[in-house]
């Protein structure tokens, strides 16, 4: 076979059961951001195969075919490989080496489903530290976490140098006074993992097969260990539905800053919910208290002002949303339009600054440019089994509590009288109004208030 220069192979190992979570699904399809935890790992590896020749391999119980599913809907060229029995990590690695195309000087980097916020560039980092320093054979991603908690303890000698990692459970109360913990990602030289996996015996405890007791056989094949450092915010590991919560909250937290460094002004960053895929332009002003769910874009000089919730909706140039607006998918909200309180638009297109104000439900119809939806105007998109299209031409004015019975067609600067029921297509220019006459009775108002008057004091007697 032609030798084709070194390569990176990704291993993210996801096969465990995550009792822990006391949950139906999955423990790496819980999601922080809308995303599962998987798809965050995945995304950051992926990155990784830009500047280096990688290939990926997730390591599945048999029974996760709908994450094998999810795995490859995120990057399609992933290997599933099957543990069957959860074995323990150094087990669950041997399984994803099986039928992968190794060469020794190929690197292995074992990423853990379970901690979602690895970046790319700590990947790269490891990857560079084990090859730029051989006869390296492990690069172990330490980190020291702000409690003693249940994280493997790197054991090191007086010059800092580690000799093995003792997890948690088995530690003595020396090893649990460590401060410095396995993250759990490791990288190794491929002909120092091949030496050492055999040697990985089971444990007596639970008879698993730790991963972390490389580090020891290492040693005995005359391989170096190096350690490097990263922030434990990064490598937190998820195994609770507290650490989930914990997890998603410093997701929350990286992305806002981020936002905030590309020129996005937010009032009070700690009360905006993001998406994994959100997307903001420079100049986007934030209110307080505002949720987007997936597929949000808002482009320069939007300002979402407070308590709205969006998602699935682009929200062009200079378009106001909120105060308490509400923003289904398939929406768009032209340029320099506005959407005000307790208006609810789903799979809707709002033209170059059309309007509505207030108190509306728009679904499934077209606003021209510069239209202007009255205060509780509803489109009436729903049959009860079918759902209808409304449009509305340019410049038309819908009068305050309108229903706009939909298939229904507004035309261009056509004017729709305030509490109209609108069943058929108004034309371009057009006054409609479909409402009850006015009646008026001359002297029953008085007539009214005299005789009511009169039987409350009758009946307070
Ligand atoms: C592991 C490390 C610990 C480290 C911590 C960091 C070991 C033995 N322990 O502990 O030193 O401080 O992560 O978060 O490596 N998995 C499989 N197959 C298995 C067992 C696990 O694929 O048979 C996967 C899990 O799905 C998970 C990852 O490996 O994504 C780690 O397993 P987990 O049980 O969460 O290990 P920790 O107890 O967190
Ligand atoms: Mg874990």
């Amino acid at each position: 076979m032609t030798k084709t220069g070194p390569k990176t192979h990704l291993i993210i190992l996801a096969a465990g059961n995550g009792t822990r979570m006391v949950s139906k699904k999955p423990k790496v399809m819980h999601d922080i951001a809308g995303l599962p935890l998987l798809g965050h790992v995945l995304k950051a590896a992926q990155a990784l195969s830009i500047n280096v020749t990688a290939d990926m391999t997730v390591v599945l119980a048999p029974a996760m075919k709908d994450v094998a599913d999810f795995a490859t809907s995120v990057v399609d060229t992933v290997r599933i490989a099957y543990q069957r029995e959860q074995l323990g990590t150094a087990h669950a690695v041997s399984c994803a080496l099986e039928g992968l195309p190794l060469q020794d000087d190929d690197s292995v980097i074992v990423l853990f489903g379970d901690t979602p916020l690895i970046q790319t560039q700590t990947i790269a980092a490891v990857n560079e530290l084990l090859l730029s320093s051989s006869p390296t054979g492990i690069v172990v991603v330490g980190m020291t976490p702000p409690d003693s908690n249940a994280y493997g303890r790197l054991v090191c000698d007086s010059t800092g140098k580690v000799l093995k990692i003792v997890e948690f459970k088995h530690a003595n109360a020396a090893e649990k006074a460590i401060t410095f913990c396995n993250s759990g990602i490791m990288a190794f030289q491929v002909s120092c993992l091949q030496k050492v996996l055999p040697d990985i015996k089971a444990q007596n405890a639970n008879g698993e097969y730790y991963l972390t007791d490389a580090i020891e056989a290492a040693y005995k094949h005359g391989f170096e260990v190096q350690t490097l450092k990263v922030p434990f915010e990064e490598v937190e590991g998820v195994n609770t539905q507290q650490d989930l919560a914990q997890g998603e909250a410093r997701y929350q937290k990286r992305r806002r800053l981020e936002f905030m460094d590309l020129g996005c002004t937010m009032v009070a960053p700690e009360t905006v919910y993001l998406s994994h895929d959100t997307v903001i332009e420079p100049g986007v002003t934030l209110e307080p208290h505002l949720f987007f769910g997936p597929q949000v874009t808002l482009k320069s000089g939007v300002c979402v002002k407070a308590f709205s919730h969006i998602e699935g909706a682009v929200i062009e140039e200079n378009a106001t949303v909120g105060p308490f607006a509400r923003l289904r998918p398939g929406t768009t909200i032209g340029k320099e339009a506005r959407i005000g309180n307790f208006v609810e638009v789903k799979n809707s297109i709002f033209s170059v600054g059309a309007k509505a104000n207030h108190l509306s439900y728009v679904g499934d119809a077209t606003v021209g440019a510069k239209a202007n939806i009255g205060a509780g105007t509803i489109t009436c998109n729903y049959d009860g089994y079918f759902k209808h299209k409304t449009e509305i031409g340019e410049g038309a004015f819908i009068g305050s509590n309108s229903c706009l019975v939909a298939p229904v067609t507004i035309g261009k600067n056509a004017i729709i009288g305030a509490a109209s029921t609108i069943t058929k297509a108004v034309g371009d220019d057009e006054l409609a109004v479909a409402r009850a006459p006015q009646k008026a009775f001359a002297g029953k108002a008085k007539q009214i208030h005299e005789t009511k008057l009169k039987l409350k004091k009758q009946r307070v007697a």
